[in-house]
C-alpha cells in the first residue's frame, strides 16, 4: 500500500491555503491606464476586457471607481493627439497627471509610463537621425528627461521610462534632481524585451511602429532586449540600478519568468513585472471561447510571477485582482 504523504497537505482549501508559501494581495497591482486627447467618448480596448482608452472625464470617473473597489496604483499612458518627429509638447499628459493628484491626492499612487512611441509620427520609442535610418540615442534621451520632469512637476509619484534608449535612467534622475523632485520614484522598465505580445496595446496607445523604407526601423528590434539575450538583461539592469532606478522590471511576464527569477534572486531591488497585453488577452480569449476559466487562469500566471520574485505586478487585470483576490 503506497504511503500517503504529500497529499495529506492537498487534502482541503484549509490546509492548502495555510502552507501556500507565495500569496497574493490586492496591495502588490498596478492598473495601467490609458488617456487619449480629442477622444469624444470612452473606447474599450480589443482584447482587454474591462480596459478603455479614457477622455480625460473618463479617466476621472473611472479612478474614482478603482479606487472604490480597492485599487491604488495606477500606471498612466498619455496618448498625444499630435505627432511629430521633434519638438514634443507633453501638456496634455501633464494635465492629466495634475488633475487625478489634484483630485485624490494621496489616495493614488501614480506612476507615469515615459516614452515617445505615442508622441512620434513614426511611432518609434525615440528621434530618428537626421538621415531617417536609425533611432538616435542621445537626442531621445534628451527628450526623454525632459518628458519624466515635466510628469514630476506636474506630480507623478513615478516615472517609469520604456523607451530603451542607453542612460536614460541617469539623464532623467539627473533632470528630477535639477527640478527638486528628489523624491520622485524611478520604476525603470530595465528588461524589457523585442516581444510579440504588445500587439493590443499598441492599438490602445496608437504606436504601432511605421518602417517607412529602412529595414532597421520596421520594428524595435535595434532598441529592446532580443528574446535570446538574458545576459542583455542582466546588464540593463545592473546598469539601471546604478544610474538610480528604484524599482526594476521584467517584461512580458509569462514568456520570461526565467529571467525573472534569476534577475530578482541576483540584483536586490523591488521587482516588477508587467504582465503585458497580450499575454493578458492571451487567457481571455480562451475564457471567450469557454476553454479556461478566466478567474482562476489570471490568478494561477499572477501566482507565478510572484514565485519567480517579483513583488509587484502591473496587470490589466489589476481591478479584477482587486475583487478576487479580497
Ligand atoms: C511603450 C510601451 C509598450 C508597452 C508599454 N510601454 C509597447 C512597446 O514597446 O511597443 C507594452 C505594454 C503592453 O503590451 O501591455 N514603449
Amino acid at each position: 500500500m503506497a504511503q500517503i504523504q504529500f497529499r495529506r497537505l492537498r487534502q482541503n482549501a484549509l490546509l492548502r491555503e495555510l502552507t501556500r508559501e507565495v500569496r497574493l494581495t490586492p496591495a502588490q497591482f498596478i492598473q495601467p491606464l490609458f488617456v487619449v486627447e480629442g477622444l469624444r467618448s470612452a473606447e474599450s480596448i480589443p482584447g482587454l476586457s474591462e480596459n478603455s482608452r479614457e477622455t480625460p472625464d473618463t479617466l476621472l470617473k473611472r479612478v474614482e471607481k478603482d479606487l472604490e473597489l480597492g485599487v491604488s496604483k495606477f500606471l498612466l499612458f498619455g496618448v498625444p493627439a499630435h505627432k511629430t518627429e521633434n519638438q514634443f509638447n507633453f501638456d496634455f499628459t501633464s494635465k492629466q497627471i495634475q488633475s487625478l493628484k489634484s483630485r485624490f491626492g494621496g489616495d493614488l499612487l501614480l506612476f507615469v509610463d515615459v516614452c515617445l512611441c505615442s508622441y512620434t509620427s513614426h511611432g518609434h520609442c525615440g528621434i530618428l537621425s537626421a538621415e531617417g535610418d536609425h533611432v538616435e540615442n542621445e537626442a531621445s534621451v534628451e527628450a526623454l528627461a525632459h518628458a519624466a520632469g515635466e510628469y514630476a512637476q506636474a506630480g507623478a509619484d513615478g516615472v517609469a521610462p520604456s523607451d530603451m534608449m542607453d542612460g536614460r535612467v541617469a539623464a532623467i534622475r539627473g533632470e528630477l534632481l535639477r527640478r527638486q523632485k528628489d523624491q520622485t520614484v524611478l520604476m525603470s522598465y530595465s528588461a524589457k524585451f523585442h516581444s510579440k505580445f504588445y500587439g493590443p496595446f499598441r492599438v490602445a496607445a496608437n504606436s504601432a511602429p511605421q518602417a517607412g523604407t529602412e529595414a532597421r526601423l520596421k520594428d524595435r528590434a535595434s532598441y529592446q532586449i532580443d528574446p535570446g539575450r538574458f545576459q542583455d538583461a542582466l546588464l540593463s539592469s545592473e546598469r539601471d540600478a546604478h544610474e538610480g532606478a528604484d524599482i526594476l522590471m521584467v517584461k512580458p511576464g509569462l514568456p520570461y519568468l526565467d529571467v525573472l527569477q534569476r534577475l530578482s534572486s541576483s540584483i536586490a531591488l523591488p521587482w516588477a513585472v508587467y504582465e503585458v497585453s497580450g499575454e493578458y488577452a492571451a487567457i481571455e480569449a480562451l475564457a471567450e471561447k469557454g476553454l479556461i476559466s478566466a478567474p482562476e487562469a489570471h490568478v494561477e500566471a499572477w501566482t507565478s510571477f510572484a514565485r519567480a520574485g517579483a513583488s509587484i505586478i502591473i496587470s490589466y487585470g489589476a481591478r479584477k485582482a482587486a475583487q478576487w483576490l479580497k
